[in-house]
């Protein structure tokens, strides 16, 4: 039996690949949003793991009585007097018959129970501790909550940019810090860097970062907006941020013409998702969206392959994305004459992030040689 459960954001996929490169490897079992390990993180550094916890206990389903249940709880309450007086259980309906007044007999003072539900940020952050009982596939778990992603603090990062509007792409800062994760290494470029959120989003693993963008406007923006964010991340996580970042204005196809040595940096950017208009593009839109982005990433490619960058991880616009979503599988080809190896992410070529709400998705691909 593992040890750790996690709960996985709604672009499962790109949850256990972060989850991956976050552990380094290892043995782990994916069963619908959850995912097992026997290797604890901090869910708060990733962008899309949302909470992890200790597996305590698993029942095989159709053994389970609600006595064996009731039995835990007060065992669990006892052994753990002193940090559970106020305690949050969550379980389905089926099971929550007399689960109060256990809980009380076994000595908790405060008791909140939610029904058929999973907890929540604000549930999180009004009790401590957590117990969840859940049903996956045949079995029922029962683990206890210890991390939770700070949604609050992802959110208030995202809004308080004082620049979060003019190069608004559809990133938000989460995904942002899932890119990041998706290398190790500690020294990257974002050629296509808007108003910074990649970086913003990791100030606190120390990376030396080089930023650019096409727009010069862009420079002062990111600018405005790292000193908001150095600031949050100060007042809010307690993180003084070390970071070392240029900032800098130039065309990402020359990225060749620096006279300086990028081979032991890595790409990592979000990349132009060119045209959105917010509703869904004609195919003949499409086609010239893929057209202009297959000539803009031929020369990227190419310029890195001169610089001897060896990993590029960025994004592509998807489309149609709730039917059969149209792919830019055409940057296979060009990778393949750059001599860049596309990555298996959880087994595909590329992960199809996307969002409710929009209509053009963000495909990652991560390359290297
Ligand atoms: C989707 S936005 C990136 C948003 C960014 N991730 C952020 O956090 O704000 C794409 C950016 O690519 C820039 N861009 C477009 N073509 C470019 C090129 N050829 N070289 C460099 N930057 C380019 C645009 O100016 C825009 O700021």
């Amino acid at each position: 039996m593992f040890s750790n459960i996690y709960r996985l954001g709604h672009c499962t996929e790109l949850a256990i690949e972060e989850f991956k490169c976050l552990t380094g490897g290892g043995k782990i079992e994916v069963v619908d949003q959850w995912l097992f390990s026997d290797q604890v993180i901090d869910t708060n550094i990733s962008g899309s793991v949302v909470f992890g916890g200790e597996i305590l206990q698993k029942y095989n389903k159709s053994e389970l009585k609600i006595e064996i249940l009731h039995e835990f709880l007060s065992q669990y309450i006892q052994s753990n007097k002193e940090t559970v007086k106020k305690i949050g259980i969550s379980l389905p309906t089926k099971f929550s018959k007399n689960f109060l007044g256990v809980a009380k007999k076994a000595g908790a003072k405060k008791i909140n129970i939610i029904k058929d539900q999973l907890p929540n940020y604000g549930h999180k952050k009004s009790v401590k501790n957590w117990l969840v009982i859940t049903e996956i596939q045949h079995d029922v778990v029962v683990f206890s909550i210890n991390s939770y992603s700070d949604q609050q603090f992802w959110s208030e990062l995202d809004q308080k940019l004082p620049n979060n509007d003019m190069k608004r792409g559809i990133i938000n800062i989460k995904l942002a810090r899932s890119l990041v994760n998706l290398t190790k290494n500690s020294k990257l470029i974002d050629p296509f860097n808007g108003v910074g959120r990649l970086a913003i989003s990791s100030l606190d693993k120390q990376k030396i970062w080089r930023l650019s963008d096409i727009d010069k406007v862009c420079e002062e923006q990111t600018m405005t907006n790292l000193e908001a964010a150095n600031y949050l991340w100060k007042i809010k996580k307690n993180i003084i941020t070390q970071d070392t970042i240029t900032i800098s204005t130039f065309d990402a196809k020359k990225i060749s013409e620096l006279e300086i040595d990028l081979s032991d940096f890595s790409v990592v950017t979000e990349g132009f998702l060119g045209f959105n208009p917010g509703r869904m593009l004609r195919d003949n839109e499409i086609k010239n969206e893929y057209d202009k982005l297959k000539d803009l990433w031929t020369q990227v490619l190419q310029s890195c392959q001169t610089k001897g960058i060896k990993e590029i991880i960025f994004c592509l616009p998807f489309y149609n994305i709730t039917k059969k979503p149209i792919t830019p599988d055409w940057i296979f080809e060009i990778a393949e004459q750059t001599n860049y190896n596309v990555n298996d992410l959880n087994g595909k070529k590329m992960i199809l992030y996307k969002r409710a709400e929009t209509k053009v998705g963000h495909a990652i691909i991560k390359l290297t040689v």
